[in-house]
């Protein structure tokens, strides 16, 4: 059989591991796809030739268009990322009747829904896996292996950076910047770091992952976000003193009123496994009803752990090249037409347990003052712990630990503490999550 052709746009970072885990794994990949697989023609601004053996024997130019419409390409694969020009290529490259493969979760999260429905019409596969987690196969977990569950929550840690930036703050005391750094020059960061830091990036692959879970259309713009750069090294220190780590989370659940659709730092049970998911690994915890919780771990970023998932996927995409449309995969793991209108939550109301720091003036009255206000609005304390004033300040953190209650009431009960003349500046709030799998 003649060897399937792909085309490639990108040979950056994932473009450039792409390129060598397809040359390198040639002869096992036609064993597992039943022909061989080839680059023909690739599209990019720059590359570094001595990183990419192999890459003179094929057609390379800077005409990314030229790539998404050539009739001798039957695969092609986009890794430039970006809302645009990503989006007109690969509705140029579906126009023209190929198979696209992409590990642009930006592009997916927004211009999903157009995309797929584009895909629909011409009868030909978007495969994304390399979207969500790097190398981890959430996407084909989810769709496939779990298809037979109802999913009741998924949560994540689906950022690299933001993961390796935590952890390397909490375990060498290194600066947020200086970590940031490294994490640019190792190719994890977005070109666009505050992606990362301020949980767009998370939420982009939230809102894919929660489509595929829940079967309901991409809603990128319903997710509630906040990223890490607010987190203290004295937050991260405290919460490990009552048992917690602090991790930033993607988050969706299904309930009566809706589904949460959230990102944020999160204290959880440092005893749960995914607590202890550390560096640029990432990590996705999925509770369903009938196999409970499962977790997948992995490398979440990087060239050759993301070129992993992206040549799986063209894998798949040869294997099943003369498939009837109808017999596929569906993009977001149900039927086009059985997708739900089940409404997002708004994070007012939703409901999660939370860590407080405020600082006080260390006189009698002060904590009454305090509960008394979170009291009055329904709000139970599970443990506080009280920090020795710093030598010559009479201020002193105060770090409690909440129960479950309504984000409106809280936001409630903080403005009134705020207005308090014995606690000073603004209150710190961390959602906690327990992730009770019964
Ligand atoms: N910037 C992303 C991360 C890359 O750090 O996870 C992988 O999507």
């Amino acid at each position: 059989m003649n060897p399937v052709n792909v085309g490639l746009l990108g040979l950056g970072t994932v473009g450039g591991g792409t390129f060598n885990v397809l040359n390198r794994n040639a002869e096992e990949i036609v064993r597992r796809a039943g022909r061989g697989i080839q680059i023909t023609h690739a599209a990019a601004r720059e590359y570094d030739p001595s990183r990419l053996p192999g890459i003179d024997a094929i057609t390379v130019s800077n005409d990314a268009f030229a790539v998404a419409t050539d009739p001798a390409v039957d695969i092609v694969v986009e890794l430039i990322g970006g809302y645009e020009p990503a989006r007109e290529l690969v509705l140029k490259a579906i126009a023209n009747g190929k198979h696209v493969v992409t590990a642009n979760k930006a592009l997916i999260a927004l211009h999903g829904n157009e995309i797929f429905a584009a895909a629909q019409d011409k009868g030909v596969m978007v495969a994304f896996e390399a979207a969500v987690a790097g190398g981890i196969p959430i996407i084909k977990a989810i769709r496939e292996g779990l298809a037979a569950n109802e999913i009741e929550w998924l949560t994540g840690i689906i950022n690299g950076t933001g993961n390796f930036i935590l952890t390397e703050m909490r375990d060498k005391g290194r600066d947020f910047d200086d970590v940031l750094k490294e994490a640019q020059q190792l190719g994890y960061a977005e070109a666009d770091p505050t992606f990362d830091i301020e949980g767009i990036d998370a939420a982009h692959k939230l809102t894919i992952l929660a489509s595929i879970a829940f079967g309901i259309p991409l809603q990128f713009d319903r997710v509630y976000t906040e990223g890490i750069s607010h987190i203290t090294r004295e937050d991260v220190a405290y919460a490990e003193e009552l048992g917690y780590r602090i991790k930033h989370l993607g988050f969706t659940r299904r309930t009566a009123m809706g589904i949460e659709l959230r990102v944020h730092p999160t204290l959880i049970p440092e005893r749960r496994l995914i607590a202890n998911v550390d560096g640029v690994m990432n990590a996705v915890l999925v509770n369903a009803d009938a196999v409970g919780p499962t977790l997948y771990y992995g490398a979440g970023a990087g060239s050759e752990p993301t070129a992993s998932a992206v040549v799986a996927d063209i894998i798949d995409v040869t294997r099943t090249l003369t498939v009837d449309p109808g017999n596929r995969v569906p993009h977001l793991a149900f039927q086009p037409h059985a997708l739900s209108d089940v409404p997002i939550m708004d994070m007012e109301e939703v409901e999660t347990a939370y860590y407080l720091r405020l600082l006080a003036t260390d006189k009698p009255g002060v904590l009454a003052d305090v509960t008394r206000i979170l009291g009055d609005s329904g709000l139970c304390i599970e443990a506080i712990l009280q920090k020795e004033p710093m030598a010559g300040v009479d201020e002193v953190p105060i770090i409690m630990l909440t129960h479950t209650v309504g984000e409106q009431y809280m936001n409630a009960a903080i403005e009134q503490i705020e207005t308090l003349e014995t606690i000073h500046g603004k209150v710190t709030r961390i959602r906690l999550e327990h992730l009770d799998c019964d």
